[in-house]
């Protein structure tokens, strides 16, 4: 049970943040945010409903004309002054995101703010290389093809990573002209309404970067169904991806969906076997897991199985799992009560299917705290290969041969991402090319860039983000024909 409010230090009071103000919930309702290391109330937070979310993309659709017609550089300038800001407010970010979702200050300290202004600076670029071609059209005819916004562009956010999630789907937007309302994640917002007042400092005209915290089922769905919403840009589970892709289809709006996964790390025998632990522990350790290109399914080579296996035990043993805020934790608690029961309840269904190899002894804390898990002698029909269990569990699985290794990380309703392991080039990219995931990675686990393409193949979505994808995902096309007789 969580504790009452008054028994916590400080709890920090946020607002929805709608044409550039700060503001209660139209209906006066607010949610509780809780620290999951120690379940203590953190913060209180204005719960956006239907009316409020109309009331941002009313704010948002306003404020699109302008800021369509704005000089490219100003929108430009308006975004490296953000990455400024959001530099400037490391500590107080990787605070916030650790408090929220249990992150490890260590990483998030490192990680979060500095790759949210990574994607800021190069999206900043971005503005003023939104360019349109000529076409050599017949006769007497002149042919330009132009990229325009859309107009009010919808984000919505998962709680694994909530302030790149909404830094990804905020710079590229208003970098191409349009404007944003922002449904982060019901599990974590501080960040990113912290975000919102960056965003206030920076200089944005009202409505341009609206930020509407809300449940999923009905923030969420308004926003979704919102006929004034021209896109859905949308990272989370393959469940309410399938679920909004239908409900945005009565208003014809498209959508970009980054989906659930449950990636192969493949490790060929001629692999050397540090490399292949580290790079396999990092894969499924990382943010306790809550990774949704998350390396979950490992496949080992029959003849070095054992080598890796044990020294992947070996990386999970110093695992420091603990209270986030910590700096000596190397892994913190999962997100909520309800992210532990589900994890737990895949790691039941995989004693009762699998071989158990590992388990890390749980801190004395009253939090979420799952630790490293390891399951050896996994088929890749069992519960815990084929579904997506967003936690620090581990599902090996052994082969003999190349193509069958080829086959079973294939064989997956998802397709997100794919890690390969091995010196040998040809066997890399031979599997680089089998691979039916969206993401692949020769060598590592989890590179990613402001100037690659993210996205999924399969029930991993569609869509992309990052570099000039995402750009085209953002504009369309106009074609304008001029007629020089
Ligand atoms: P979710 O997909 O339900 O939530 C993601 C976002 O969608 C949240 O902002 C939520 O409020 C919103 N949402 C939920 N229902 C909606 C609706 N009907 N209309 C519009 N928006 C809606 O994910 P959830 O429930 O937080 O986690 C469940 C599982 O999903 C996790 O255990 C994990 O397996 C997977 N997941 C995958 C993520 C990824 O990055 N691929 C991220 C988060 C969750
Ligand atoms: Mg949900």
């Amino acid at each position: 049970m969580s504790k009452s409010a008054s028994d916590s230090v400080k709890v920090r009071e946020y607002k929805l943040f709608i044409n550039g103000e700060f503001t209660d919930a139209a209906d006066g309702k607010t949610f509780e945010s809780v620290d999951p290391g120690n379940k203590q109330v953190i913060s209180s937070i204005a719960k956006a409903g239907p009316r409020d979310i109309d009331q941002a993309v009313a704010a948002a659709k306003a404020a699109f004309p302008g800021w369509a017609r704005k000089a490219a550089a100003a929108r430009a300038k308006a975004l490296q002054k953000l990455a400024g800001l959001v530099l400037a407010n490391n500590d107080t970010i990787a605070e916030l995101e650790s408090l929220d979702v249990g992150k490890p200050i260590r990483d998030s300290s490192k990680i979060d703010a500095v790759t949210a202004v990574d994607a800021l600076e190069y999206f900043a670029g971005m503005a003023t290389k939104v360019e349109g071609t000529i076409k050599p059209v017949p006769g007497p005819y002149y042919n330009l093809a132009v990229r325009e916004p859309l107009g009010v562009i919808a984000g919505i956010t998962p709680w694994n990573y909530p302030l790149l999630q909404a830094i990804w789907k905020i710079a590229p937007a208003v970098a191409a002209g349009n404007t944003v309302v922002i449904k982060p994640a019901e599990q974590a917002c501080m960040s990113v309404l912290f975000l919102a007042e960056l965003i206030q400092q920076a200089g944005f005209p009202p409505g341009v970067i609206n930020i509407v915290p809300g449940f999923g089922e009905d923030a969420g769905d308004a926003l979704v169904r919102n006929p004034d919403v021209a896109k859905v840009m949308f990272t989370g589970s393959t469940e309410t991806g399938i679920l909004i892709a239908r409900n945005a289809a009565d208003t014809l709006k498209t959508c970009a969906l980054e989906l659930g996964g449950k990636s192969a790390v493949i490790v060929y025998k001629d692999a050397p076997t540090d490399t292949a632990a580290k790079i396999a522990a990092m894969a499924i350790f990382s943010n306790q897991g809550q990774v949704c290109t998350a390396g979950s399914r490992l496949l080992l080579h029959e003849s070095n199985h054992d080598e890796v296996l044990d020294k992947i035990i070996a990386i999970a043993k110093d695992v420091k799992l603990g209270y986030q805020m910590n700096e000596e934790t190397t892994m913190g608690p999962l997100v909520n009560q309800e992210q532990m029961d589900r994890v737990e309840g895949y790691i039941e269904s995989g004693k009762k299917d699998a071989n158990l190899v590992y388990e890390h002894q749980r801190p004395n804390l009253d939090g979420f705290y799952v630790g490293p898990t390891i399951f050896d002698g996994v088929g890749n029909d069992m519960k815990i290969a084929r579904e997506e269990i967003f936690g620090p569990v581990l599902s090996v699985i052994t082969y003999a041969e190349e193509d069958e290794a080829i086959a079973i990380a294939n064989n997956s309703e998802y397709g997100l991402a794919a890690s390969i392991i091995t010196r040998d080039v040809g066997r890399a990219m031979k599997t680089a090319q089998a691979m039916e995931a969206g993401n692949v990675w020769i060598n590592t686990w989890g590179a990613v860039s402001s100037m690659a393409p993210y996205g999924g193949y399969k029930k991993s979505g569609y869509g992309r983000e990052m570099g000039f994808s995402v750009m085209h995902e953002l504009t369309q096309e106009k074609s304008i024909w001029i007629n020089l007789r």
